[in-house]
């Protein structure tokens, strides 16, 4: 016949609302007596309170983040006949002994913690339970980064840290593997404080970097007199205004560029995926990097080079506002083939723009900015826009890299033409 004890929060010394960071037990989870029920957390160490019986959950009365102090109830257990354990009914109490994990300060919990240490890892922050898991692996806690808070290490980055080994591609003889940063205690040097990453940083981190490491990245620079683009723009940007529309100068350079990505087509391809084919696009989306709250994300604009310079104005601004707000979907990210990243609008002479792969080139844009130029004879004051063109050069040579940009630099030279109607 089954029996309900609760069991409660142990004696932890000096420590009162302890922070529960992790729940280790589901509700109708069969658990044997020692089995790590929670992790608490204190300033100084973090620690699993085990199990003083077996059983079954029935009911939890913590969650993650909750605080509890001792004599708090952490769970009702189902318990059966004679192995019940300590019994009283309905609910009698059980005290867990806390099992210490040393952080910093390896200070114990009382009563009788039993600090998990073993080598490579004592180190490292993490629970017991962790620790056991760690083990049962065979994984070393110091080659794995912890998520959790402070940089605790959690089941899920073992988890994480071990499918990351096994799905790693083997050591090929002669292809060497990255170099790793050297990891460092920050917190050695003065007080530190530890933010997760965002969702957006974490994929475009990840896809950035997949980027830099596989692509031979070369970046162009030039420079395109758009002192009468910048007239002409000025004397379109009333009526422009009047139809809603924000007619910025991105709007001229994506014009720009759908044009001449029409005469030098390798801008508009992708290797294939074994890397021994050009894949040719007979469709032209166009990519924009735009800055929002959580990070950075590249809408796509479909058909690009079928829209004039109005149409473009719009969807750049609906894109970016719709960006800022968080509500493009995964859709209207995808199928790019060429990406502009300004940041015209902030400043800058020059940078280096990371393609965003597969796509094979991306084009930089810092501010404008009025100089002396020599031509003709003459010094006259022009306007001068800063492009910088990145491209993948196992696809695309420096010659042509640098005929597309000069031309790119001619098209918004004489404007005339940008502002036709699409046909
Ligand atoms: N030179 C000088 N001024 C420029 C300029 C340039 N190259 N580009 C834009 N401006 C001006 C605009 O004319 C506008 O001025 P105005 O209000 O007086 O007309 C102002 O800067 C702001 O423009 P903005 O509203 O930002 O529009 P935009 O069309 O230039 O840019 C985005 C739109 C979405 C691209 C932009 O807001 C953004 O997010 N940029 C950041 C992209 C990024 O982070 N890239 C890095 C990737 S690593």
């Amino acid at each position: 016949m089954a029996r309900r004890i609760t069991i409660n929060v142990p004696d932890l010394g000096d420590f009162k609302d302890v922070e529960v960071i992790d729940v280790l037990v589901a509700a109708g989870a069969e658990i044997a007596v020692e089995s790590p029920l929670i992790t608490l957390e204190t300033d100084k160490a973090t620690m699993d309170v085990p199990s003083t019986a077996a059983g079954r959950v029935a009911e939890l009365c913590v969650k993650k983040g909750d605080r509890v102090s001792k004599d708090d109830p952490i769970l009702v257990l189902e318990v059966a006949g004679a192995s019940a354990g300590p019994s009283a009914e309905p609910a009698p109490a059980a005290q867990a002994a806390p099992t210490a994990a040393a952080a910093v300060d390896s200070r114990p919990a009382v009563p009788a913690p039993t600090p998990a240490v073993e080598t490579g890892s004592s180190r490292s922050h993490a629970g017991p339970a962790v620790r056991q898991l760690a083990r049962e692996l065979g994984v070393d806690l110091t080659k794995v980064k912890g998520s959790g808070v402070k940089g605790r290490i959690t089941q899920d980055d073992v988890k994480a840290f071990v499918k990351r080994v096994l799905t790693a591609a083997p050591a090929t003889p002669g292809v060497a593997t990255l170099p790793r940063v050297p990891e460092v205690d920050f917190g050695a040097f003065g007080p530190i404080e530890v933010r997760p990453l965002g969702r957006i940083q974490k994929i475009s981190g990840a896809r950035i970097q997949a980027s830099w490491v596989n692509i031979p990245h070369v970046t162009q620079h030039d420079e395109a007199d758009i002192t009468e683009l910048e007239a002409l723009r000025a004397s379109l940007k009333e009526r422009a205004a009047s139809l809603g529309i924000k007619l910025t100068p991105l709007a001229f350079i994506a014009r720009a560029c759908v044009r001449v990505i029409a005469q030098f087509p390798n801008f508009n391809s992708s290797l294939d995926a074994s890397g021994q084919n050009l894949v040719f696009k007979q469709y032209l989306h166009l990519g924009f990097a735009a800055e929002t709250p959580n990070g950075l994300v590249v809408p796509v604009i479909r058909d690009a080079n079928r829209k004039d310079i109005y149409e473009l104005a719009r969807d750049l601004a609906e894109f970016a506002a719709r960006a800022r707000a968080g509500k493009l979907t995964v859709a209207e990210m995808q199928g790019g083939c060429f990406t502009i990243s300004s940041l015209g609008g902030i400043g800058g002479t020059a940078f280096t723009p990371i393609i965003n792969a597969p796509e094979v080139a991306i084009l930089g844009v810092s501010r404008s900015q009025t100089r002396p130029v020599w031509r003709d004879g003459q010094c006259r004051p022009r306007l001068l826009l800063p492009l910088s063109l990145s491209y993948d050069h196992r696809v695309i040579d420096g010659a042509e890299a640098v005929r597309f940009v000069v031309a790119l630099a001619e098209a918004l030279t004489h404007p005339d033409t940008l502002v036709e109607a699409v046909t």
